[in-house]
């Protein structure tokens, strides 16, 4: 990346420093998913979005399902132009509000409470953790077919399809660990579908505190995967 593209470049520790004082959701709930990603998981997204590929310095970014707002704020925070961020969720979105007013962010921040359908328009860059779809099956997959009607790339967040135990293996307990894997081909296809095109994947462990009755340890870690997808210009479709 060009110097100039950006007044600063952030060291990933400082955006995870960052990350780690926007409020989580005082009362998350079961239904909707609710749990904060986490500032490693949070950060190496944001990176690979903002300086691996340019997607974020500048740029028009969506947040879908943005919850506390830890991707929104990331984002404004490495120097996106503009910024939204929608939940349905009226107490999540006002404590990212809060967190915005408190941090001196809310200039170049939109919040919408709403389903992610209320949202038009085109942005350079979408980013989203959508719930996975454990509590509602599919989930995901509407938030998918959302972000590709919004603009031309989307990191998105999922569940590794399956207990891999290899993976786990190789991934460890580190947060900070990225591994190149090959897509879920349900989500291929659907993402296939709706002319996106999955450039890389990369697993990685998640570690969230217990939060849910149904959660049985004190920690709860699972394998996420980061897909990086690019709309199909009208030329590969054809
Ligand atoms: C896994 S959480 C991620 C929160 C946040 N993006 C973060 O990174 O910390 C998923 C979020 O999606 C929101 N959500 C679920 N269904 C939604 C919908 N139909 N429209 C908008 N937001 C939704 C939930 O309220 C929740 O905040």
């Amino acid at each position: 990346m060009e110097r100039n593209d950006q007044d600063r470049i952030i060291r990933k520790i400082d955006l995870e420093r960052f990350l780690s004082t926007i409020a989580p959701h005082p009362f998350p709930q079961a239904s909707l998913e609710q749990y904060t990603t986490t500032e490693p998981i949070a950060a190496t997204l944001l990176f690979l979005a903002s300086y691996s590929n340019s997607d974020i310095v500048g740029k028009t970014v969506v947040d879908l399902g943005c919850g506390t707002g830890r991707l929104t704020l990331g984002a404004s925070f490495l120097g996106a132009n503009q910024v939204v961020g929608i939940d349905i969720d009226k107490t999540a979105v006002k404590t990212a509000h809060e967190t915005a007013k408190r941090l001196k962010m809310n200039k170049n921040i939109n919040w919408i409470i709403g389903d992610i359908s209320v949202i038009k328009g085109h942005f350079n860059t979408i980013l989203q953790n959508p719930p996975f779809g454990i509590q509602k099956r599919n989930a995901d997959r509407r938030f998918l077919k959302k972000a590709l009607e919004l603009g031309n790339i989307v990191y998105s967040i999922h569940n590794h399809p399956s207990t891999d135990k290899k993976l786990m293996k190789l991934l460890g307990n580190s947060s900070n660990k990225l591994i190149r894997v090959s897509p879920s081909p349900f989500l291929q296809e659907y993402i296939e579908k709706h002319n996106g095109k999955i450039i890389a994947i990369y697993s990685m462990m998640m570690t969230i505190p217990k939060m849910f009755s149904f959660h049985k340890k004190k920690k709860h870690s699972f394998i996420i995967d980061l897909y990086w997808i690019e709309k199909c210009k009208k030329s590969d479709v054809l």
